[in-house]
């Protein structure tokens, strides 16, 4: 499955609901209350995020030059830019770019720039940011494509630049296993779901969201490579697919 191809059809079909699933996000529920509500809930995660980046990596910490990657909507990056001199949203899909950018002329918000993603992160040019964010987006990435948009992602972070990056490494509906899928009848249980969604008579049920479990060591292994010396965790639980949100300062080169 071709995950960018199942969320540019979310970014056109519903993208709020897509981001945040609750019904009320849904595009007939969408009002202006609503939307705000929607933006509400991002300030109050930037605003929770940058405190952390304050109390446990660097106190006096403000944001300068800002990307938030996996932007949607804009719900984030709209209120990273309210904080930071300027913030680059990136993501996959045009159609969750173009509602972004909608988000940002309602909002004037006129210091993001809004970018077309792939792997390479090649819209970035080289350039290098003080903050990088991105929050439940690399759980919807094949695992492969995610380890090296990380690698990427930390090539971008300036030294003494914070990263905070959100995985997921585990399901509560595989605890017997440790929270791993595994391999034998689960396998067979996810092909067998994927025939069925490809089938005639289920095309027209809504996009697939694939969820994605990234193992721990991997990703602790590539930032150790860049020298990254300690990090700070928070677990998150979204309807059982368990997460650790990671903050990481990059250390400045000798
Ligand atoms: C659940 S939404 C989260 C949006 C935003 N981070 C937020 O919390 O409001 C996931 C976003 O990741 C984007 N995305 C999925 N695969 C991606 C990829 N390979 N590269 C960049 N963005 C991707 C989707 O288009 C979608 O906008």
């Amino acid at each position: 499955m071709n995950t960018d191809i199942e969320w540019e059809k979310w970014g056109k079909k519903d993208p709020y609901f897509a981001v945040l699933i609750d019904k009320k996000f849904r595009n007939d529920n969408i009002t202006s209350d609503i939307k705000s509500e929607f933006f509400e809930s991002g300030r109050k995660h930037i605003s929770h995020v940058l405190q952390v980046c304050r109390d446990y990596l660097n106190p006096d910490f403000s944001p300068k030059k800002a990307l938030d990657f996996g932007c949607g909507t804009g719900r984030l990056v709209i209120p990273l830019a309210e904080v930071a001199d300027h913030a680059v949203g990136m993501d996959i899909s045009d159609s969750m770019l173009k509602e972004a950018q909608k988000n940002c002329e309602e909002y004037s918000v006129k210091n993001v720039s809004l970018l077309k993603s792939d792997d390479d992160l090649s819209a970035l040019d080289g350039r290098r940011f003080d903050f990088i964010h991105s929050y439940i987006v690399l759980q919807h990435i094949p695992v492969a494509r995610g380890r090296r948009i990380f690698t990427n992602l930390l090539n971008h972070l300036e030294d003494s630049g914070i990263g905070v990056i959100h995985f997921t490494y585990a399901e509560t509906i595989y605890s017997e296993n440790y929270g791993a899928s595994p391999s034998g009848i689960g396998q067979l249980f996810k092909i067998l779901k994927k025939l069925l969604r490809r089938s005639f008579l289920f095309r027209h049920l809504e996009p697939e969201m694939q969820m994605n479990s990234y193992n721990v060591n991997e990703l602790l292994f590539l930032m150790q490579k860049v020298g990254i010396r300690n990090f700070h965790v928070e677990f998150k639980d979204h309807a059982g697919a368990l997460g650790i949100f990671v903050y990481f300062m990059k250390p400045q080169k000798v």
